[in-house]
């Protein structure tokens, strides 16, 4: 009985690593947490439109085809057509960028990066408090500098929807004369069309569609996982009706 107990727990334990995601993050800032729900296929629609309206001009996603976000995503080949391949005529095609890299990388200095898998390399987190952490800095060339990226090259893209803030920042002078800077807070200058909640919204949408096409199979994987651990369970029942039905005579 005790040798079953190890082993359902040796069990349990695997299926939690089976469960959970990267949550790789960037430094140590403080990210609010995106709290994104994968298997919300509404928000996803709506992020994968985000992604393209506002996202694709500049950055490609070239590790994942249409036709694979149409299946995952309830969308008929129409809706994909009508609304969200506007640079590709083909549903197996990849989300390629509307703007030449080496173009991209003049105007802007750094080329932006694909985003197939952001989310995953940087964490979801992240990327939710990269796309809210924008604030205006006039010494910055793009006219806005990052919480999480300072100095990024990345503008402002999605002003009119958030508006523009003010980040403050407070000098601590330390015992030893260094300083250290700590972020006190975001206000709001300009109101953008949405307000805070429906940009929160709006971002975290886009950032579950940037997690989904990080790991399309994901799904697949954690129904696949439940199956595993059950099939697991049960083979382990007959593995030890099995040994004593062998070892039965031997004392
Ligand atoms: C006008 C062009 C442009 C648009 C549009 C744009 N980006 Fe970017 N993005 C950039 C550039 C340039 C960089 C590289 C920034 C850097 O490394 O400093 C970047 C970098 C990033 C990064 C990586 C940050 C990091 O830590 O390296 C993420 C994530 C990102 N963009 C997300 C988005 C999302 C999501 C959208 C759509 C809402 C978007 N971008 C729209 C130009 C753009």
């Amino acid at each position: 009985m005790d040798n079953l107990l190890r082993y359902a727990r040796v069990l349990l334990v695997s299926a939690c690593f089976m469960t959970t995601q990267g949550f790789a993050s960037g430094d140590g800032a403080q990210l609010a947490a995106a709290d994104i729900d994968p298997d919300n296929v509404n928000s996803l629609q709506r992020g994968a439109a985000n992604f393209m309206n506002y996202c694709s001009g500049c950055h490609s996603a070239r590790y994942v085809r249409y036709n694979t976000i149409g299946r995952d995503l309830d969308l008929s080949e129409e809706m994909l057509v009508d609304n969200l391949m506007f640079n590709a005529e083909k549903t197996f095609e990849t989300i390629q960028v509307s703007m030449p890299p080496a173009a991209a990388a003049r105007w802007f200095g750094k080329a932006p990066p694909d985003l197939s898998l952001m989310a995953r390399a940087k964490g979801a987190d992240y990327v939710y408090n990269f796309l809210k952490g924008f604030y205006v800095d006039e010494e910055s060339p793009t006219g806005v500098d990052n919480l999480v990226l300072p100095g990024t090259s990345m503008p402002h893209v999605l002003w009119e929807l958030q508006g523009y803030q003010a980040a403050h920042f407070v000098k601590h002078e330390n015992k030893d004369g260094s300083v250290t800077t700590t972020f006190e807070g975001f206000e709001q200058l300009t109101a953008g069309k949405m307000d805070s909640e429906d940009y929160d919204e709006f971002v975290r949408d886009t950032v579950n569609f940037l997690a989904y096409i990080a790991e399309p199979v994901r799904g697949f994987r954690v129904d696949l996982g439940k199956w595993v651990i059950i099939y697991l369970i049960f083979f382990l029942l007959i593995a030890r009706m099995l040994k004593k039905q062998i070892w039965k005579d031997v004392k």
